[in-house]
């Protein structure tokens, strides 16, 4: 994967649905926590909330639905084409509940980034908290990766531990989880636009 320093700077953010960790990511920018500018929303689904906080910060909202494409493919590479034309550099999957095909990745090219609400490895896929609930796992937490073709399973950019509690439920696990998100996405985002860093194996460290 090629290093462009300074370019890494204009975002793409994927969404589905309520569009919190978009809101992080937009008030991180505004906080020059984060230097970047997010080019385009899209969402696979119409009328979500995260679309509403991508307008009313001015940012350019796209809707894609994936539905009636011949093949996942097809809706890949116009999702990748889409981006393309506004030239994204970075993408940010934010509650972004539709798995990429391996074409997507080859047609965008840059790095992808998703927040998982899990310690990855660990519980990868749906609802994450409520699997680590039944698991009985003491501790939880959320991933910032790299994707790739294989669900939840890129180079891990950063992590945070979240504590699971007595009596917790799923929704009351993901809540907390959810906090810790909405720094460390902003926070892994900044790492990756940064650049100084590679890929060795399965690693993300500094180059
Ligand atoms: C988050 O828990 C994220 O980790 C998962 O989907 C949820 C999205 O929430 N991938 P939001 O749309 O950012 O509020």
């Amino acid at each position: 994967m090629p290093e462009l320093q300074v370019s890494w700077r204009r975002l793409g953010v994927l969404v589905s649905g309520r569009g919190s960790n978009l809101q992080a990511l937009i008030a991180a920018i505004g906080r020059r926590e984060l230097e970047a500018t997010i080019a385009v929303v899209i969402s696979n689904v119409p009328g979500v909330a995260a679309l509403d906080h991508a307008a009313a910060a001015g940012i350019e909202t796209l809707v894609l639905p994936h539905t009636g494409w011949p093949r996942r493919e097809a809706y890949d590479e116009a999702l990748a084409e889409a981006l393309h034309a506004r030239n994204v550099e970075v993408v940010c999957l934010a509650g972004f509940m539709r798995r990429l095909s391996s074409r997507f990745l080859e047609v965008f090219q840059g790095p992808v980034l998703n927040v998982h609400p899990s310690l990855l490895p660990a519980f990868p896929g749906l609802d994450s908290p409520g699997q680590a609930v039944a698991h009985g796992v003491k501790v939880a937490g959320c991933t910032v990766h790299l994707v790739t073709a294989e669900l939840d399973a890129g180079p891990i950019v950063a992590q945070t531990a979240v504590p699971v509690l007595p009596g917790d439920t799923g929704e009351t696990l993901a809540a907390r989880i959810l906090v810790e998100e909405h720094r460390l996405l902003p926070a892994a985002v900044a790492r990756v636009v940064a650049g100084g860093w590679r890929i060795d194996g399965r690693r993300f460290v500094d180059a």
